[in-house]
């Protein structure tokens, strides 16, 4: 599945803790990275949660950031 396929996805996320987005669409975690980028010239978005709470990943392939504006 393609990027442009996903929804957004919602992620619990802990304040100071690191996660990787998935920037492909091939990760069976999605939106988190699970390594399947390896063959595709795409690399995971790092992120580092500023507070404890629920965010908005993009998943429509539109937007250049991780975090999702149209919702
Ligand atoms: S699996 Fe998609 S960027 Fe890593």
């Amino acid at each position: 599945m393609k990027v442009e396929d996903k929804k957004i996805a919602k992620l619990n996320v802990i304040s100071g803790k690191s996660y990787f987005f998935c920037q492909c669409g091939e990760s069976a975690k999605f939106p988190l990275c699970d390594g399947s980028h390896k063959d595709t010239s795409h690399r995971p978005e790092k992120y580092v949660a500023t507070s404890t709470t629920i965010i908005n990943v993009c998943g429509c392939g539109d937007s250049k950031v991780t975090m999702c504006g149209c919702a």
